[in-house]
């Protein structure tokens, strides 16, 4: 959309129906409109909608497992017809902002149960993303966006459009790039699956979630802030680009493993790093169904690179896996458990064995540590 039509929509902004979104949607919009979420031009209508919950594909046919939905109370709406324009606002911020036009193609009702079952595989309450999908608007609403602004996050200057990346990589001579997904400050796991994809290809894509997560989650300033610790302490110059997905958590598990790959292969990447549990949360998924599922997307159009459990071997002195070490198992193996980094970093101890000691250090020095 031109500047000038941009300005007619402002200017004219009060003859619109106008929609608050959440902060967490207002990403959503961003990463339509920048290609994160290509082949998507808007939120999902019905027959997307319900293609990806019984097929994990769109209509087209296209691999798509997480629906992109924006959910309204059906007041709101009211009286409105599919071809209407509404404006999409957010307060996030402090003032409000308008930040896209969206076309009203489709407004329908929809299953709860059949979304959360479909994309996290339970429909239990206790899980954070069940429980978002069921506190929501009983109407979704469908439709193209087009962005007119967009909100700027405290950590904007991390967040490349996916033509940025692209045209990145291909300024540093990067043929095959492998991203790395998370939602942590980087352990020796972390850090030995990066390091082992990079030994194969040209360039690390280490690309954080900044947005909404669960309670007792690390903040988003202390994963970058580790992340930036780590690169300059152990990585190559110009081997590693740092930058964020602006998004919420779903722990979806396996469906989020091809929806995480599919947005990086969007960001220009070749190659897309699953470990153990990949976006898992308690004990919903098995720690390697992020590895099966990929199995029925042979069409996907990024590679993933798949590894089992990392730990430390006190024997080996090294970070290994089952299938190079023999001491497992026993009182050599010292895995990588995200509550105990948690609560030594929380009452300033390095967890020495599962942590750089620069990041460690790092850490302990900000104030405040987990969300709320
Ligand atoms: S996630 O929710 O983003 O998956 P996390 O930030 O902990 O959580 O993990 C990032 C990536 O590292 C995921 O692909 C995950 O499977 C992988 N990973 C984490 N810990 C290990 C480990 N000990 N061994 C192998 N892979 C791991």
């Amino acid at each position: 959309m031109g500047e000038k039509t941009k300005m007619i929509i402002r200017d004219q902004a009060s003859e619109f129906t106008k929609l608050q979104v959440s902060p967490e949607t207002a990403k959503d919009v961003k990463n339509i409109a920048y290609g994160v979420y290509s082949p998507l031009e808007g939120f999902s209508c019905e027959n997307d909608f319900l293609s990806i919950l019984t097929h994990s594909r769109l209509e087209s046919d296209v691999p798509w497992t997480i629906p992109i939905v924006l959910d309204v109370d059906e007041k709101m709406i009211r009286g409105m017809k599919p071809g209407d324009e509404i404006l999409l606002t957010t307060s996030d911020g402090g003032e409000e902002t308008i930040i896209a036009t969206m076309e009203l193609e489709d407004m329908f009702e929809y299953d709860k149960d059949q979304y959360a079952e479909s994309v996290f595989g339970t429909k239990d309450t206790a899980h954070p993303g069940v429980k978002k999908v069921m506190g929501r608007e009983d109407t979704l609403i469908g439709g193209p966006i087009h962005l007119l602004d967009e909100v700027k996050g405290p950590h904007a200057k991390y967040n490349l459009k996916p033509k940025e990346t692209r045209v990145l990589f291909h300024k540093k001579g990067w043929e095959s790039v492998v991203a790395f997904q998370t939602r942590n400050p980087p352990h020796l796991g972390h850090e030995h699956v990066q390091k082992a994809s990079l030994t194969v290809v040209d360039g690390l894509l280490i690309n954080p979630v900044i947005g909404k997560k669960k309670q007792g989650d690390f903040l988003d300033t202390v994963i970058l802030k580790a992340y930036e610790t780590l690169i300059q302490h152990y990585y190559p110059k110009d081997s590693v680009v740092l930058s964020t997905f602006e998004t919420e958590m779903h722990y979806a598990g396996p469906k989020e493993a091809i929806h995480h790959s599919i947005a990086r292969k969007n960001l220009g990447c070749t190659h897309f790093i699953v470990g153990r549990d990949h976006a898992g949360v308690g004990d919903y998924y098995g720690p390697f169904d992020a590895h099966a599922i990929f199995e029925a997307f042979p069409d996907l159009g990024i590679q993933p690179v798949c590894f089992r459990s990392f730990y430390m071997c006190t024997k080996c002195n090294a970070v290994v896996s089952d299938k190079v070490c023999p001491h497992g198992g026993g009182e050599h193996q010292v895995n990588f458990k995200g509550r105990v980094v948690r609560r030594m970093l929380a009452e300033g101890k390095v967890p020495e064995k599962q942590m750089r000691p620069e990041v460690a250090q790092k850490i302990i020095e900000m104030k405040e540590l987990f969300v709320k």
